[in-house]
Order: structure tokens, then sequence, then C-alpha cells
């Protein structure tokens, strides 16, 4: 096995929060950013790891990974376990990690990891389905970095095509490349620079509230809830936000497919609306990176990945010119080795 390279980009999702884990629909893409790890063959029975940005380190035994406490090194030693554990052969090897991508920013820098992570362990000989590889990816990130997130980043990271956005329903789960054409609007993210300290409590309270709803109407899935369900608060609203949110998920993709970047901008604001009211899931600094996002010129702009925090993506007509410290983002192909 010679040195190989495997990139694996972030992801921006355009419109479907908190709908992934409810067997819903999102229309993310893959970004031009990502995590780049590169793979060097050696002797013995270990993986040793480089993370270059951090200046940081680890090594474990193939077949001995031990969970380590929540940080990159989990993503690494889970991705070789699991991979072992689903029958593929991990080789003894040295892992360099470098990425472009800004970390705790909402754009699922741990998702490209793990990806880039198990395309170089994988090698130029076992290409695995990709939807497999998805679940597996997103079971380290439940298993061995304990957040209980969904298969929205995964998919998004492992199955992005150039200028195409993916339609996901998580029932199946089904994918359709939709063209991200905009006729002239550019789309950038900007983060909040809210602490991330509450993030994952906030998204796992979150999903405990949606499974007690569940539990309440006996659906199998809030995606088969009514609307306008007969729960106690907060409950309802969350059914709602749910419901409502993949609704607007066919209506982005048709706006797309009509080539009407206005009723997108719509589409982003009155999803944002929701995941702010119905589903409490916004924090002041993200209200005002939106509101920078809209005096700037956006026509619609809305937090993206689990809230709390993180980024949001703005909609910016011809010629608008994104706030300082905006990052234009476009669709690019998904995860390769180099
Ligand atoms: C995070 C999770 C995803 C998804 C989104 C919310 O990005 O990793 O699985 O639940 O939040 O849509």
């Amino acid at each position: 096995m010679a040195e190989l390279r495997a990139f694996a980009p972030g992801r921006v999702n355009l419109i479907g929060e908190h709908t992934d884990y409810e067997d819903g629909l999102c229309l993310p893409f893959a970004i031009a950013q990502g995590v780049t790890v590169t793979a060097e063959p050696t002797g013995g029975r270990e993986v040793v790891v480089e993370a270059a940005d951090l200046g940081e380190a680890d090594r474990f035994a193939i077949g001995e990974e031990r969970p380590a406490p929540n940080g990159w090194r989990a993503f690494v030693r889970g991705a070789a376990a699991e991979l072992s554990a689903a029958g593929h052969e991990v080789r003894p090897c040295r892992l360099r990690i470098e990425a472009d991508l800004p970390r705790d920013a909402g754009l699922s820098s741990s998702a490209a990891l793990t990806v880039a992570v198990c395309l170089a362990l994988l090698g130029r000989d076992d290409d695995p389905d990709r939807v497999a590889l998805a679940r597996l990816c997103s079971r380290v990130e439940n298993d061995w970095a304990g957040q209980r997130t969904g298969l929205l980043d995964q998919l998004a990271s492992l199955l992005g095509r150039d200028g195409r956005a993916l339609r996901i329903d998580m029932r199946g789960p089904e994918l359709r490349h939709v063209p991200l054409e905009l006729g002239g609007h550019r789309l950038a993210v900007l983060d909040s620079g809210a602490p991330r300290a509450l993030a994952a409590s906030g998204y796992n309270e979150r999903r405990a509230e949606c499974l007690r709803a569940r539990e309440l109407l006996g659906v199998e899935a809030l995606r088969d809830a009514p609307p306008d369900p007969d729960l106690p608060e907060p409950l309802a609203s969350r059914v709602r936000h749910v419901v409502e949110e993949n609704a607007r998920v066919d209506a982005a993709a048709a706006a797309l497919e009509a080539g009407d970047p206005a009723r997108l901008g719509a589409l982003l604001g009155a999803s944002h609306a929701s995941l702010r009211d119905l589903f409490d899931a916004s924090t002041p600094e993200v209200e005002r990176a939106v509101e920078a996002c809209r005096a700037a010129g956006a026509i619609g702009a809305r937090m993206v990945g689990g809230g709390f925090g993180g980024s949001v993506l703005a909609l910016f007509p011809p010629g608008g010119q994104p706030p300082p410290g905006a990052l234009a983002v476009e669709a690019r192909a998904g995860a390769r080795l180099l």
C-alpha cells in the first residue's frame, strides 16, 4: 500500500433542520472546505496519528482502541474500531490530519474528520457502499463521541456533488441530487461565535422532547405526526417545526428547480423563524448574525446545523456583499481519494 490522501468536505444544510432523526427530509450540500488525511503505511500493529493543525498526537494498537475523552481522538479511534468491527482490514499506518474547515462552526468538521479517516484507512481497494459508510461514521459520532446526532452530516460529506444539493428522505434513505443554481445569487456562512458549551446538551434535550412527543402520539417518527398535535407545550411546537420543516424542504427543492431564488430566500427565513420560535434552538449571538446578514442585504438567512450557536447561512442577491468574516460557500464534490 503506497501513501494516499483522502479528503472529506464539511457541509451546509440549505434547509431541513432537526428533521433527520425523525425520518424527515433535508437538503444539504458538501462544500469546498474540509479535512485531508494522509496515510503512510508502516510496520507493526499501530496507528499513529498527528493532528497537524493542533500540534497534537495519538497512537493506538489496531483492535485495541479505547474510548478517548471527547475531542478529535475519539473520532479517529472510533473510526478504526468500527471499520474493523464491520469486517474491513485496518492496516498499520501513520495518519496526518489537516483541515481548512473551521471547527465548532456548525459545518460538520467532526463528520468530515471521521469520513476522511475512514477513506484513508480503507485505502484504494476497499470501496464500500457510501450509505453504509455514512451509517458507520454516524455510529462513531454516537458511540465514541457521545453525540446523539443523525445521518445528515455524514451523507452530505460522502454523497455531495459539484453544483448539486442532495435531497435526502431519511426514510430509506432516498437520495436525489438537485441542481443548486441560484441565478447569480450567492450563499455565505457567518459564524455566530456563540460559545459551543451548551450546543450538545441543547441538541440532546430537543431530541429527547421529540422522542417523548413520538411516544405520546404513538407514531414511528415525527414525520408521521399531524401538524397540530394534541400535546402539551413545548412538545406541540417541536412537532409543528418538524412537520412544517419537512414541507419547506420540498418547497425549497421546487424553488431551485423553478429557478426562483426569491422563494428560496423566503423559505430560509421561515425555517429560521421556526427554529427560533417553535424549536427554541437560537441564541442572542445567532440572532445577531442573522441580523448582520440581513443588514448586508441577504434575502434569507437562517441558522444551520444543530443550533444553539454555530453558523448562519445567508442568500445574497447578485452584487450583494456578505458582512465581514462571512465565508462564501458553494456545492462541491463529496469525499474522495486525492
Ligand atoms: C447536527 C447533527 C445532524 C442534524 C442537525 C440538525 O448537525 O449532526 O444530524 O440533526 O444537527 O438538523
